[in-house]
């Protein structure tokens, strides 16, 4: 029998969504448990390295509003721009209150929160690039979660680290807690709730070169959608331009920020050809098909599959001084701003950055798509943004949607902390009124049998093998470019490994504790769900537009395709044998709210 335990509030994954949800919840008087896979200061939000973007204007002038327009450009006109705004003006605040919270923020000499560039982020509706990426040199994450995780600490919020949530429970139309494997145990834990929001970030681990780490499976949206909850929005998954060549580990666009600059094997600086006034600075989706293209057309570095990122004073300095920038770099800047990657490029690659350029090719970062919220965080399930009650959910896993169908680069941060302490203050009010739902019959028994199955299975396949032809399926077919002809194929061998998932799966370790054997095949299901439904959503959405870029229907289409996708599970059980089409739904319009008062903001242009 699982245990149970009841609080007012649940925050699955302690990143710095959930670190914030949990804080704000408790701070509003809820009763407040964080359930974490992973010991809190190890999640993933600890690698996001460039910056945090709030228009704070501390270096030049900038706007919130500009922020919002960079960000619906950014997204090539597919944000919900409501949403987009609220990011942007409460952006400020917030990193305010980290700075207050004691976040070692990199210093301008008079004091102030230092800003350097990042890709997309503009002055003035795209004139020139403006300087709001506010830093602690290129380990901004990493100190965002430290801050939010002492301050959870000092509001005694409850942890239950190392304990995997593998199932959400549903009652009466409502979300009533989740179902949770204690991982050092492999005990089964009911926890009932009357708000659960979901922070479980991303699933990177869909693709073979990722920034991801292991632990990115998709476990909260994999969880909800299979309790019928629609995903939005999914075929929108970020490539970051400049991923370690073949490893995927981020090489932050700070680095660009800093002057850096990418150099084909020709020895051009080729983003002068894809985006001629910002260049290197383009947003992501841009520069990640630049570079695709540059390799199509043999210009990769010795004829191979990767360009240079080059960020040496020498060439740096070239091209400030032929952009007629004063400005100069030198190795001791480097040194400073940028600690992290210098580290894992002379570790990894025996590569030193400051004295030669790095092999970069694009990697897997980052899913735009995610379970749809509004902007309090809570889920909502249709076109008409019904709520579902007691869920929300937060950060990556999310889709408020402000980031549209191309995040910029720095954005990730301030959702987390502008949209995580939306729902925790929202929950916090929420759960005063409303009673707890009584959680049905047997709430574990169906992940049970789940995992009793996956235990017990005595087939020839091992996880692993399933999980490398995933992966090598979707970067080759789901990957930066797509076409029919492709995503098709993709969906039929991803059923296929579902199929082989289902009936002839093994795993060596039979026992309880710690039994990560079992607890890896679990995410694979998790992974395979989303693959599936990721290469539908793509194959659904005839245009190209932000990341998602269709060789077979190459423009933007606004007249047909400025809605989101909603994609709904119609197995007849979360677990059920078997392979079942999704309904796809385009119903659900993009919010252009911002469209109708400002002409700035009309998608009359292509991004860039
Ligand atoms: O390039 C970076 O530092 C990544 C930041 C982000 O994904 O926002």
């Amino acid at each position: 029998m699982a245990k149970v335990h009841q609080f007012d509030a649940l925050v699955i994954g302690a990143g710095g969504a959930g670190l914030m949800a949990a804080l704000y919840a408790t701070k509003g008087g809820a009763n407040v448990a964080v359930i974490s896979k992973l010991y809190p200061t190890r999640s993933h939000t600890g690698t996001a390295q460039g910056g945090i973007g709030a228009a704070l204007g501390n270096l030049e002038e900038d706007r919130p509003l500009w922020h919002a327009y960079d960000t619906v450009k950014g997204g090539d006109y597919l944000a919900d721009q409501n949403a987009a705004m609220v990011l942007a003006s409460e952006a400020v605040e917030a990193v305010i209150e980290l700075e207050h919270m004691g976040l070692p923020f990199d210093r301008t000499d008079d004091g102030k929160i230092s800003q350097r560039r990042f890709g997309g982020h503009t002055s003035n509706f795209g004139e020139k690039p403006v300087r709001r990426a506010c830093h602690a040199a290129d380990r901004t994450g990493h100190m965002i979660l430290q801050t939010l995780y002492q301050q959870c600490i000092k509001h005694n919020v409850t942890f239950f680290d190392e304990f995997q949530v593998v199932d959400t429970i549903m009652n009466q139309g409502a979300c009533v807690g989740v179902v949770a494997l204690q991982m050092g145990t492999g005990e089964m834990h009911v926890f009932h709730s009357k708000a659960t929001l979901f922070a479980t970030g991303g699933w990177g681990r869909v693709w073979s070169v990722t920034s991801n780490a292991h632990s990115l499976t998709g476990d909260g949206a994999a969880a909800v959608y299979r309790r019928g909850v629609p995903l939005q929005d999914l075929e929108f998954y970020q490539f970051h331009p400049t991923g370690i060549y073949k490893m995927g580990i981020l090489i932050t666009e700070g680095v660009r920020g800093e002057g850096g600059v990418l150099i084909n094997g020709r020895g051009e600086r080729f983003m002068e050809k894809y985006a001629p006034r910002i260049k290197d600075l383009a947003s992501r989706d841009v520069v990640s098909r630049a570079i695709y293209l540059e390799l199509r057309e043999g210009n990769g570095i010795k004829g191979k599959d990767y360009v240079y990122l080059d960020v040496t004073p020498n060439t740096v300095n070239k091209y400030l001084a032929e952009a007629g920038e004063t400005r100069r770099i030198t190795e001791s800047d480097v040194e400073k701003k940028l600690p992290d990657i210098l580290d894992f490029c002379r570790v990894y690659l025996g590569v030193d950055p400051v004295k030669q350029p790095m092999p970069i090719q694009p990697t897997a970062h980052y899913a735009m798509g995610g379970i749809p919220t509004n902007i309090d965080g809570q889920v909502v399930t249709d076109a008409n943004w019904t709520v579902l009650p007691g869920m929300y959910a937060a950060g990556e896993v999310a889709c408020v949607s402000c980031h549209g169908a191309n995040r910029l680069g720095t954005n990730s941060l301030v959702d987390l902390v502008v949209f995580g302490r939306r729902g925790g203050k929202h929950m916090a009010e929420y759960v005063k009124h409303a009673d707890f739902i009584p959680l049905p019959a047997n709430p574990a028994g169906e992940v049970e049998a789940e995992m009793s199955r996956i235990r017990n299975s005595s087939g020839k396949t091992k996880p692993y093998e399933l999980r490398q032809a995933m992966q090598k399926t979707m970067m080759e077919k789901v990957g930066v470019f797509r076409e029919a002809k492709g995503i098709e194929a993709a969906i039929e061998e991803v059923r296929e490994m579902k199929m082989r998932y289902q009936n002839d799966l093994v795993i060596d370790d039979k026992g309880s504790k710690w039994n990560t054997d079992l607890l890896e095949a679990w995410e694979l299901g998790c992974l395979l769900d989303l693959a599936e439904i990721t290469a539908i959503s793509a194959l659904n959405r005839k245009e190209s537009r932000g990341a998602h870029s269709r060789e077979d229907f190459k423009e933007r289409d606004d007249v047909n395709w400025q809605v989101h996708t909603l994609i709904k599970n119609c197995a007849p059980a979360p677990y059920a044998k078997g392979i079942y089409d999704p309904e796809v739904n385009v119903d659900k319009k993009v919010d252009m709210s911002l469209a109708a008062e400002d002409e700035k903001f009309v998608p009359k242009v292509r991004a860039y």
